[in-house]
């Protein structure tokens, strides 16, 4: 597996430890993190870089890590093909995945510790998208959403 991540200067912590554990468990790793200067970088270009990376098909999965996953979650949902969850606690991480296939994690890193991170990410990765007709279902209905765009 090949998992794409990034941040922005609020989320360095948790996408350091991120990529580690990702390392750690033998997959393969795209830090597509820009140069953090002092100022700060703007969220949503991260977004865009690691949302269009699972797009393309160059990562199966994404992680974007902010200050509270809101901006980058809602950047990340702005690419076609791209359904990324913002997980606080493991139940939401565990249902991004059964129930919307979510294939970016997002997180905030001014909103949950690393131990939380690690153990969000942990569900994340290992549980599988449910096959039942009403999940199938339903994320086909928000594929057809993007295909409808005003
Ligand atoms: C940056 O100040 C902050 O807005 C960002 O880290 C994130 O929390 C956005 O949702």
């Amino acid at each position: 597996m090949i998992v794409a991540v990034g941040c922005d200067h609020n989320g360095l912590t948790i996408k350091d430890a991120v990529r580690r554990e990702l390392e750690a468990r033998g997959i393969t790793v795209r830090d597509l993190t820009p140069p953090l200067p002092a100022n700060g970088v703007d969220y949503p270009d991260v977004a865009a870089d690691v949302a269009r990376a699972v797009a393309a098909g160059d990562a199966d999965r994404g992680v974007l890590v902010c200050g509270t996953g809101q901006g980058m979650s809602i950047a990340a949902n702005k690419v076609p093909g791209i359904r990324a969850a913002v997980c606080s606690e493991p139940y939401s991480a565990r249902m991004s995945r059964e129930d919307n296939d979510a294939n970016v994690l997002c997180m905030g890193g001014r909103t949950i510790g690393l131990g939380a991170a690690l153990e969000i990410l942990n569900v994340w990765l290992n549980v599988t998208p449910s096959s039942e007709d009403r999940h199938v279902r339903r994320r086909g209905k928000i594929a057809t959403l993007e295909e409808h765009r005003p």
